[in-house]
């Protein structure tokens, strides 16, 4: 038997010593990780837009976020939608909604296209989300009107009966301040999503008089209509 070999020594110690057996999960779990970790951060296929650019807004000298249109690539969220983006991630929307369809058949012919990393690069951070009480919200831009959408969240089951999501009323009656906006964009500049200072400058006005509840509806409405996915393409292998 293998009792009075070296391994059958180390065997024996894990079997009889919780923390020998602490310290080899350990090593083996963080060799596990770092394999499967480390490669994502240089391998270029890791995000999309590497070998496919049009993916990203390709934003020229002196244009502003307003300049931008559906389907034209990813862009940073304007100070509204990233103010409603707050307000989602202060009350738990993820909690019951994730923000990635993933590569499943049954997936895409209820959401859409398939998420793609390229898809949150200025999302700091992500909402992929884990649970779905409610549906997938990747691609939820257009597919309500504004006035729905206010209706749902000020109480969900005056439109859906059999729904379980809670009512949100209080964000219509709270204002979105301009200061905490730019000081959050600034913040946002610094780890590398690329808002100018001119859009920083106007964030102030452009969310002047508007409430949580806006900002809310410009975030849902915006979901998975900044870039046009093209079916013919294999965005991953
Ligand atoms: C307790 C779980 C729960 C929470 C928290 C929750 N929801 Fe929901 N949501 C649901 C369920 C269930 C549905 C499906 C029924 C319905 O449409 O109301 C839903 C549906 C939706 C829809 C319609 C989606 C579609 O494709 O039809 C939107 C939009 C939405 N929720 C937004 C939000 C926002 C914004 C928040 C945070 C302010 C939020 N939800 C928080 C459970 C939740």
């Amino acid at each position: 038997m293998s009792s009075n070999s070296e391994s059958g020594k180390l065997q024996t110690l894990t079997e009889k010593n919780v923390f020998a057996l602490f310290v080899g999960l350990l090593l083996v779990l963080s060799v596990g990780g770092l394999v499967e970790i480390v490669p994502l951060f240089y391998l270029k296929s890791t995000m999309e837009h590497n070998q496919f650019p049009e993916l990203l807004w390709q934003r020229k000298e002196g244009q502003t976020l307003a300049d931008h249109k559906p389907g034209d690539g990813m862009r940073p969220y304007t100070a509204l939608e990233l103010a409603g983006r707050d307000v989602y991630q202060r009350e738990g929307c993820y909690l019951c909604h994730s923000q990635m369809i993933r590569p499943f058949r049954d997936e895409k012919e209820r959401y859409g296209h398939y998420s793609l990393a390229s898809e949150s690069i200025y999302d700091h951070p992500f909402q992929w989300g884990s649970k779905r009480t409610g549906p997938d919200m990747a691609r939820l831009g257009g597919k309500y009107s504004d006035d729905w959408h206010r209706k749902h969240l000020r109480a969900p089951r005056s439109v859906v009966p059999e729904s379980v999501m809670p009512n949100y009323p209080w964000l219509k009656d709270s204002p979105v301040d301009g200061e905490t906006m730019q000081a959050h964009m600034t913040g946002l500049q610094t780890i590398g999503v690329p808002y100018t200072d001119a859009d920083i400058a106007a964030a102030a006005d452009e969310v002047k008089g508007k409430n949580e509840e806006d900002a809310m509806v410009a975030y849902l409405q915006v979901l998975g209509t900044m870039t046009k996915l093209d079916e013919d393409k294999a965005y991953r292998e």
